[in-house]
């Protein structure tokens, strides 16, 4: 990490948190839940219900669909799909972000495709209507013979977004409104802790996955490190330990790294508590900022596919700075190679054998253990927003 970030990079207490694993690592424990919980395989396959969280959640709530780095500069856009809506996210001539039904008024075809890139003015590849950055139609191509338009009525459809924390988030619903303030809460000082809009951008690709809740599942737990990870990511962290904290529906969860063991017994001026965590901010319902404290973060946002069983992962490497070395070009892409590795390799292949087995409701329920409780708030906080029925617990 620059120097430059060091002091910013950790407005709220790496020591504390190092202490809090350290603690637990001595004595074998986690953070838990009061509670273990059983959740209905229903919540994972239920089309009905699966309608009703893609209405009342991803398509109401701001999403953090992209980084301030994917659009560094007037003109910059990203053109994406998110929850069956084409949205394009562009940059104007102010500075301003803003986003857009990525289709064109005349009939309906897509102003980009998918993708990032720089343009001032949009060109609809159709009949080459015109729009500006800030989504006003310009000109119709041949208007005298189409006929008299008012085009101050018929300019891209504006869906609401807000820029913060070095995120761009958007409402896939023209008329849902929100306050980025109040929806993050204490949260957005976290967020603006890890200095987001700093980082350099080293790869990004898109992969699919399994069901949303399956995969995302993974995203929320240091259960499964040891077994699936034991080559990659989990040569670095202390399996089955985590700090966690809840943010309203966003949670930070902190993961001990093997070098914590050595801290045991040592003076606190010793330590390097950045070095001896690793935390993921875990932004509600689908963003994952994950290993920021370090030369190298992982960025994964998650999109529901057309139907409960598929997932879409939008999957940022972000370096401190932009690599110049051999030996850093290296580091780099050894670290955007490890992290492609445990997602693809191995957390979503194991997802895709729970995938498999909920096409039989045989097994009844899923259990959510009190290690687990990031899964267990995530889906309360799910149920609560969805309107359905939440995790239930398990006596004894
Ligand atoms: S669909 Fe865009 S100009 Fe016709
Ligand atoms: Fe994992």
């Amino acid at each position: 990490m620059p120097d430059d970030l060091t002091a910013a990079a950790d407005p709220h207490g790496a020591l504390a948190l190092a202490r809090r694993a350290l603690r637990h690592f001595e004595a074998g424990t986690t953070d838990q839940a009061p509670q273990i919980v059983r959740q209905s395989l229903a919540a994972y396959t239920d089309p009905d219900r699966y309608a009703l969280e893609l209405e009342r959640i991803f398509r109401r709530l701001p999403l953090g669909l992209a980084l301030s780095l994917d659009l560094p500069g007037p003109g910059g856009y990203l053109a994406l799909e998110a929850a069956g809506v084409p949205v394009l996210i562009l940059r104007g001539e102010d500075g301003a972000a803003r986003a857009f039904l990525n289709a064109c008024r005349h009939r309906g075809a897509a102003l980009c495709a998918a993708g990032k890139g720089t343009a001032r003015r949009l060109v609809c590849p159709y009949h080459s209507w015109a729009y500006d950055a800030t989504g006003a139609l310009k000109s119709v191509y041949d208007e005298a013979t189409f006929g008299p338009l008012d085009k101050a009525k018929l300019g891209l459809v504006a869906l609401p977004c807000a820029e913060a924390a070095g995120i761009v988030w958007v409402a896939l619903n023209p008329t849902a409104a929100f306050d980025i303030d109040a929806w993050l809460g204490d949260f957005r000082a976290e967020l603006e802790g890890l200095q987001l809009a700093r980082w350099h951008i080293h790869a990004q690709r898109s992969f699919p996955g399994p069901g949303w809740k399956v995969a995302w599942d993974g995203y929320l737990e240091a259960y499964h490190h040891n077994p699936v990870h034991g080559a990659t990511v989990g040569r670095y962290t202390i399996g089955n330990l985590l700090v966690h904290d809840i943010f309203g529906p966003h949670q930070r969860l902190v993961f001990g790294r093997k070098s914590l063991a050595d801290r045991a017994g040592r003076p606190e001026a010793e330590w390097q508590p950045e070095a001896d965590i690793r935390r993921i901010h875990s932004v509600f319902p689908n963003l994952s900022i994950s290993g920021v404290l370090g030369d190298h973060a992982l960025v994964s946002l998650l999109l529901p596919g057309p139907t409960p069983d598929r997932s879409t992962t939008r999957q940022t490497v972000l370096a401190a700075r932009r690599p110049e070395t051999e030996a850093e070009i290296a580091a780099s892409d050894a670290f955007a190679r490890l992290v492609l590795q445990a997602v693809v390799d191995e957390d979503y292949a194991v997802g895709a054998t729970v995938q498999a087995g909920l096409t039989t409701p045989l097994l009844g329920h899923f259990l959510f253990g009190r290690n687990e409780p990031a899964i267990q708030h995530y889906h309360a906080e799910v149920a609560r927003l969805a309107g359905t029925e939440p995790p239930q617990p398990v006596a004894g």
